[in-house]
């Protein structure tokens, strides 16, 4: 029994990296959480993206599997410092032949990519939400060339 699991898995259980909670409201902290229907697990995974768009901090809460909770420790050492496009391309089969997961465990993985992806959705959905400019109605005034005229034209905002 002792050898049914990968060292790796082991050492990511019995030490998980990065177990903990960012701020969810603060705008730069991205917060995925996701279940897995096939066993009720659920695994929250946050991140941090600094100014050029890079995750500089990484905290998992999981609530499942040792191998739930391995994947997950092993997404947060993975994708910190890697930009969102990077981190959004880790897919669960690198996380299962890393940690050796076996085929009913796949699963397990599963979560731990589907976290990272909701954590980056939920960021840029929140950044998107700032960027969007304030649609404020103006008036453009300005003299017509050919009659010397001063015209003002209304631009209603939304
Ligand atoms: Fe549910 Fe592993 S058994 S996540």
């Amino acid at each position: 029994l002792a050898r049914a699991y990968h060292e790796k898995v082991i050492s990511h259980y019995e030490k998980p990296r990065n177990v903990g909670s960012l701020p969810k409201n603060d705008p730069h902290v991205g917060t995925g959480l996701v279940g897995a229907p096939a066993c009720g697990d659920v695994m929250k995974l946050q991140i941090r993206v600094d100014e050029d768009g890079i995750i500089s901090d990484v905290k998992f809460k999981t609530f499942g599997c040792g191998s739930a909770i391995a994947s997950s420790s092993y997404m947060t050492e993975r994708v910190m410092g890697l930009s969102l496009e990077e981190a959004g391309k880790i897919k669960n089969t690198e996380i299962a032949k890393e940690l050796a997961l076996p085929p009913v465990k796949l699963h397990c993985s599963m979560l731990a990519e589907d976290a990272i992806r909701s954590a980056i959705r939920d960021y840029q959905s929140k950044r998107s939400k700032m960027s969007e400019p304030k649609k404020k109605g103006f008036i453009d005034v300005s003299q017509s060339a050919a009659t010397g005229e001063t015209v003002a034209t209304a631009h209603p905002g939304e």
